[in-house]
C-alpha cells in the first residue's frame, strides 16, 4: 500500500494532458518481447514477416504461399499449409513438457468454487469432448452453437469443435432466447451446447429453458438434432428425450484418445454474429491458420507473455471476440496460465477483482474502459486495500479509453508504473490491429498509437487522402479509420452473404481497396492514432456492440409502437447510452407513459438482451424525417444530448423539434 502515498498526492486528477507521454519504464525494455526492430522487419517484408509469425504454430504440412488476394476482398493466407487449431492450443504444450502447467484457473462466481485444469487435463477434456460429439453425429463443416456461461466447459467447448473442423458460433449467454433462435436458424447449426442455468449475483438463472423456447419457436424447420447440458447450478431443466444429453452422463466416460485430423489453413474456425446497420445480425466467419497466427502473435507481443512465469487474465466474455481470441485462442496458443472468471465485478462484492489478482498473483490484466470506469465509481479506497503488486502490464479495450480513465487504471492498478495497452480491433478484424508495444511505445493515455508491425491502418477523407498528422495548435481534423492492406485474421466473410460483405466493409474506398472499419479517428502531432468511435449507425455500450437497427425493430415489435428511432448518447459510465425516441399507436396513448416505458424496456431485453435496455425512451408526437423519409439520428443525438441543433435545413418540418424537446 505504501507505494501509492507518494504518487497519490501528487495526483491533480482533474487535469489530465492528453499529450502527456508515458515512456516503457525501462526494466520493462530490458525484458520485453518486443523491440523497435519489430517494426523494421515488418516494414522490409510484411509477407515474409507475417510467414515468420506462422511459424509460431505447428503446421502439419507447411504452406506453400503466405498470402494469396487474388479473389480479394476473400484472402487466402498461408496457402496449402494444414494444422489442427485444437492441436495448437492444447497437445503440443503437452507434447513439449509442459502438462503439469496450470492451463486455467477458473474461479467460479460463488466465492470458493474454484477449479485449476492443467495443460494435460485440458487435452484429455478437449478429446473426451470431442468424441463425444462426434457419437453425436458431428462431423467437419457442421455449425455448433454454444450458448453458455463462462465455465471451463465453454472453453472444453470450443476447442473440441475446433479439433472437428466443426465451427462454433458462440452465443452471450446474456443474450435472449429470441436472439439466440436467430443466430441458430442462420447457421443452421446441428448442435446446441448449453448449460442448466447460470449464476448470476449469487442467484440461479434459466438458461436451458431459453435453448428449447428458441428450438421450439424455430418449429418444423429447426436444424438441431442435439442439445448437450452441462450441470451448472442444478435447477430444473426441461428435457427432451432423445434429443437432449448430459454432459456429465457422457463426456466424462469418454476415451480421452483422440486423433486431431489436419485442416486447410483456410478451413472454417468459427461464426460470430455481431450487430451491422441493420436488425439482422451478421455472422463473422473466421478461417484456421491466419487467425491462429495473429491470435498468438499479438498476445504474445502486446501483453509481452512469457509463458513459464505469467498470470494472464482478460476479463472478457467468451460471448466476444474478445474471449474469443484473448482468453481461448491466443492464451492456449501460447501456453500461458490464465484466470477465467465467471461472475461479475461485484459479486459478492467489489472487492471481487482485487482479490482474484491477489489470490493468483495475476501479472497482466486485460478488461475494457467501461469497467475502468466501473471503479473509478467505486473509489481507489478499494484498491488499496489489496496487494495488487504483481500487475506488471495493463490493457484495454472495447471502446475508446478516455485519457483520466488510463491515467486512474495505470495509477490505482498499476502503481503508476505499468504499461497500458490500449488495443483497437474488431469482431471483423480477428486480431489486435492497432496498440501500443509496451516494451517500446511511449503511449498517450487515450490513443491506441500505431499499427502493430504487419498491420497497416490510415486515416483519410471523404476522398481517401490521408490525413496530416496534428499540429500543436487545435484539433485535427478527423477521418475514416481504414485498412489498406490484408491482414492474417481478417474476417472472410459474413456467413452466407457475400453481397453484405462486399457492402458492407469495401464499397467505402471500393477504388483503392480499402478496408472500412466504420470507425471515426484522428492523428495526433507525432501521427499517433486516436480512434474516436463509430460513424455508422452502431452503438457501443459498455464494450457491447449493439445496432440501433436491432432496438428499434424490438421497439416496434410492441404492439403499441407505430414508429420508434434510437441512437447513442454519450454516457459518463457506458461510453454510450442507448436513446429511444417512440411514436405511440392512438389505442396505446391510453397507457401511463411510465407504464409503456416499462413495457418497451422489457421488450427489448426479451428480444435482444438487457444490455440492451435503452437508458431513456421518449414518447414523441413525430420524428424528424428528410424529404426522402430517412429519419435525422444526428439530430436526435444532439437532442439526446442536449445540444444545440445542428443543420435542420434538410428537415421536411423543423418544428418538430418543439414537441420532441418538450417531450424530454
Ligand atoms: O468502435 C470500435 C470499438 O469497438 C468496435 C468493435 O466492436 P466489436 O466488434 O464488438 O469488438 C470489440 C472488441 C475488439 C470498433 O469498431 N473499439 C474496440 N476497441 C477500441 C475501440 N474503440 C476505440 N479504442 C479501442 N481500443
Amino acid at each position: 500500500m505504501q507505494r501509492w502515498v507518494t504518487t497519490l498526492t501528487d495526483m491533480t486528477e482533474t487535469h489530465v494532458d492528453v499529450q502527456a507521454s508515458y515512456p516503457p519504464p525501462p526494466e520493462f525494455s530490458a525484458q520485453a518481447n518486443a523491440t523497435e526492430a519489430l517494426y523494421d522487419e515488418a516494414a522490409e517484408d510484411r509477407l515474409g514477416f507475417w510467414a515468420a509469425q506462422a511459424e509460431r504454430l505447428a503446421w502439419d504440412t507447411p504452406f506453400t504461399e503466405v498470402l494469396d488476394w487474388s479473389e480479394a476482398p476473400v484472402a487466402k493466407w498461408f496457402v496449402g499449409g494444414k494444422l489442427n487449431v485444437a492441436y495448437n492450443c492444447v497437445d503440443r504444450h503437452v507434447e513439449a513438457g509442459n502438462g503439469d502447467r496450470v492451463a486455467i484457473h477458473w474461479e467460479g462466481e460463488p466465492v470458493g468454487d474454484a477449479r485449476d485444469i492443467t495443460y494435460a487435463q485440458l487435452k484429455d477434456e478437449v478429446c473426451q469432448a470431442a468424441n463425444t460429439l462426434t457419437e453425436l453425429g458431428l462431423t467437419k463443416g457442421d455449425r455448433v452453437a454454444i450458448y453458455m456461461p463462462m465455465v471451463p466447459e465453454a472453453i472444453i467447448a470450443m476447442l473440441a469443435c475446433a479439433r472437428l473442423g466443426a465451427m462454433h458460433s458462440v452465443v452471450f449467454a446474456g443474450f435472449s432466447a429470441s436472439a439466440l433462435k436467430a443466430r441458430i436458424e442462420d447457421a443452421e447449426a446441428k448442435l446446441v451446447i448449453t448449460t442448466d442455468g447460470q449464476f448470476r449475483r449469487g442467484k440461479a438463472a434459466p438458461l436451458k429453458a431459453g435453448v428449447d423456447e428458441a428450438i421450439e419457436a424455430l418449429g418444423d424447420s429447426s436444424p438441431v438434432e442435439h442439445v448437450l447440458v452441462v450441470q451448472r447450478t442444478g435447477i430444473e431443466v426441461p428435457w427432451t428425450e432423445g434429443r437432449d444429453t448430459w454432459w456429465h452422463e457422457t463426456v466424462p466416460n469418454a476415451s480421452t484418445e483422440h486423433t486431431p485430423e489436419a485442416f486447410d489453413s483456410e478451413h472454417p474456425l468459427f461464426l460470430l454474429y455481431t450487430s451491422g446497420t441493420t436488425g439482422k445480425p451478421k455472422g463473422i466467419m473466421h478461417t484456421s491458420g491466419g487467425y491462429l497466427t495473429q491470435a498468438s502473435y499479438t498476445h504474445h507481443y502486446v501483453f509481452d507473455i512469457k509463458p513459464e512465469s505469467d498470470v494472464y487474465w482478460c476479463t472478457a466474455d467468451i460471448g466476444w471476440v474478445t474471449g474469443h481470441t484473448y482468453i481461448v485462442y491466443g492464451p492456449l496458443s501460447n501456453g500461458v496460465t490464465q484466470v477465467v472468471y465467471e461472475g461479475t465485478p461485484a459479486s459478492p462484492d467489489e472487492h471481487r477483482h482485487f482479490q482474484v489478482i491477489e489470490k493468483y498473483g495475476v501479472t497482466v490484466y486485460y478488461t475494457a474502459p467501461t469497467v475502468v470506469r466501473t471503479f473509478m465509481k467505486w473509489g481507489r479506497e478499494l484498491a488499496f486495500e489489496h496487494d495488487l503488486s504483481s500487475l506488471r502490464l495493463l490493457g484495454s479495450v472495447g471502446e475508446p479509453i478516455n485519457p483520466e480513465a488510463w491515467r486512474w487504471y495505470r495509477l490505482v492498478f498499476g502503481g503508476d508504473k505499468t504499461p497500458v495497452v490500449d488495443t483497437w480491433w474488431q469482431t471483423e478484424t480477428g486480431g489486435i490491429m492497432i496498440s501500443p508495444l509496451p516494451g517500446v511505445t511511449h503511449c498517450k493515455p487515450g490513443s491506441a498509437m500505431r499499427a502493430l508491425p504487419g498491420i497497416s491502418a490510415k486515416i483519410v477523407d471523404d476522398d481517401g487522402n490521408e490525413l496530416a498528422p496534428g499540429t500543436d495548435h487545435g484539433e485535427q481534423a478527423s477521418g475514416y479509420l481504414v485498412l489498406d492492406q490484408p491482414w492474417p485474421a481478417m474476417l472472410r466473410g459474413i456467413w452466407g452473404d457475400p453481397e453484405r460483405f462486399k457492402e458492407t466493409y469495401w464499397s467505402r474506398f471500393a477504388q483503392q481497396g480499402w478496408y472500412f472499419a466504420g470507425d471515426g479517428a484522428r492523428y495526433g502531432k507525432d501521427g499517433e492514432i486516436w480512434v474516436l468511435g463509430r460513424i455508422d449507425d452502431v452503438m457501443n455500450v459498455s464494450g457491447h456492440r449493439i445496432s440501433t437497427a436491432e432496438v428499434e425493430s424490438a421497439l416496434v415489435g410492441h404492439s403499441g409502437v407505430a414508429e420508434a428511432a434510437v441512437v447513442g448518447a454519450t454516457d459518463e459510465h457506458t461510453g454510450q447510452g442507448i436513446c429511444a425516441f417512440v411514436i405511440l399507436k392512438s389505442h396505446a396513448k391510453e397507457t401511463s407513459r411510465e407504464q409503456m416505458v416499462d413495457e418497451l424496456r422489457a421488450e427489448v431485453a426479451r428480444e435482444i438482451s438487457p444490455i440492451a435496455k435503452p437508458r431513456e425512451i421518449h414518447v414523441v408526437p413525430e420524428l424528424p424525417k428528410t424529404r426522402s423519409g430517412k429519419i435525422m439520428r444526428r439530430l436526435l443525438r444532439d437532442v439526446a444530448e442536449g445540444r444545440e441543433l445542428g443543420d435542420t435545413s434538410t428537415l421536411v418540418d423543423p418544428s418538430v423539434f418543439e414537441a420532441i424537446r418538450a417531450s424530454k
